[in-house]
C-alpha cells in the first residue's frame, strides 16, 4: 500500500487547518493549501517552505463553488506532482435557534460542511480510484453524533458527514484507498472563541498533532481527543432529550 505524503488541505487560512499543515510539514509531508484567504496561505506557504523545505502549493477555494472543487484535485496534483490523500477541513459554525429566522444561516452551513466537503471527496474518491491507490480524510465533528440545542445545521452537516465516510469507507474496502473520520470536541480556534462555553478545551497546536498522528497511522476513526470524547460521544445518542437540551 502506497503511503506517500503529498495531500490536499482544505480550510488552511485558519485554526485547525493552518496548524493542522505546519505540524504535517514538520512531519515531512508536501501540501496544497486550499481556502478562500489567499494572503493567509501564501503567508502560511512561505513559512512552511523556509522552515521544512517541502513542496507547498497555494489553491485558492471557495468550497461552495462545488465546479472548483472539482478542479481543486487535479490543480493539487499537478502542484505537488500526484496526489496521496485529501483533508476535507474546511468548515464554518453558524449557529441559531431552530425557527429563529436563521435559514441562510443553517443552508450556508450546509452547503460548506456537507456539500462542499463531498464535493471534494468525492473527486478525490475518483482520482484515487484510478490511480489505485489514496487516503480520504474529514474532519467532522462530536456535534454530529447528537443532534444539539442552537446548533441544528451545524449537526445537521457533521451528521451527514459522518454518514458520507461510513458509507465510503466500505466502499472502498479492499480497494487500497484508506479514510479516516475525525470527530474533535471542543478545539481552541476562531470558530469558537465566542462561545460561552467550551467544556474540555484543548490548544490547537495539541489538537494538529493529534490529528495528524491519526492521519498518519490511517487510523479509521478517532475522536479529538480521545478522553473524554471517545466515551462522551458513545454516550450522546443515548442521553435523554432533557439532558441534551440543557446543552
Ligand atoms: N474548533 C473546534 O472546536 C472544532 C470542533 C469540531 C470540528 N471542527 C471542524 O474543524 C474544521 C476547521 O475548523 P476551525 O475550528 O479550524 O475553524 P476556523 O479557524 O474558523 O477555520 C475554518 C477554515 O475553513 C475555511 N473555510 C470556511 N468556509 C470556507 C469556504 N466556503 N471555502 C473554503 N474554505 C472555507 C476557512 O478559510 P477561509 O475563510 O480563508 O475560506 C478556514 O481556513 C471545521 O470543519 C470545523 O467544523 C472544529
Amino acid at each position: 500500500m502506497s503511503q506517500g505524503k503529498r495531500y490536499l488541505l482544505t480550510g488552511a487560512s485558519s485554526g485547525i487547518g493552518a496548524a493542522l499543515a505546519r505540524e504535517l510539514a514538520s512531519r515531512g509531508y508536501d501540501l496544497a493549501l486550499a481556502a478562500r484567504r489567499e494572503d493567509s496561505l501564501q503567508t502560511l506557504a512561505a513559512e512552511l517552505r523556509s522552515r521544512f523545505g517541502h513542496q507547498v502549493a497555494v489553491l485558492p477555494l471557495d468550497v461552495t463553488d462545488y465546479a472548483a472543487c472539482q478542479d481543486v484535485v487535479g490543480l493539487a496534483a499537478n502542484a505537488l506532482g500526484g496526489l496521496d490523500g485529501l483533508i476535507a477541513n474546511a468548515g464554518i459554525a453558524l449557529v441559531g435557534k431552530a425557527g429563529g429566522g436563521h435559514f441562510e444561516r443553517v443552508r450556508l452551513t450546509l452547503e460548506t460542511n456537507l456539500i462542499g466537503a463531498i464535493a471534494c471527496l468525492d473527486t478525490a474518491a475518483a482520482y484515487f480510484r484510478q490511480q489505485g491507490h489514496g487516503h480520504l480524510v474529514a474532519i467532522a465533528s462530536v456535534a454530529g453524533k447528537r443532534g444539539l440545542p442552537h446548533s441544528a445545521g451545524y449537526s445537521a452537516s457533521k451528521a451527514g458527514l459522518i454518514s458520507y465516510m461510513e458509507a465510503t469507507r466500505a466502499e472502498l474496502r479492499g480497494k487500497n484507498i484508506d479514510t479516516t473520520l475525525l470527530l474533535p470536541g471542543f478545539i481552541d480556534t476562531p470558530l469558537n472563541s465566542d462561545m460561552a462555553s467550551r467544556p474540555f478545551l484543548i490548544g490547537v497546536e495539541r489538537g494538529a498533532r493529534l490529528i495528524a498522528t491519526h492521519i498518519d497511522k490511517r487510523a479509521s476513526s478517532a475522536y479529538v481527543p480521545g478522553w473524554p470524547w471517545a466515551v462522551l460521544g458513545r454516550l450522546l445518542p443515548y442521553l435523554p432529550t432533557w439532558m441534551i437540551a440543557k446543552f
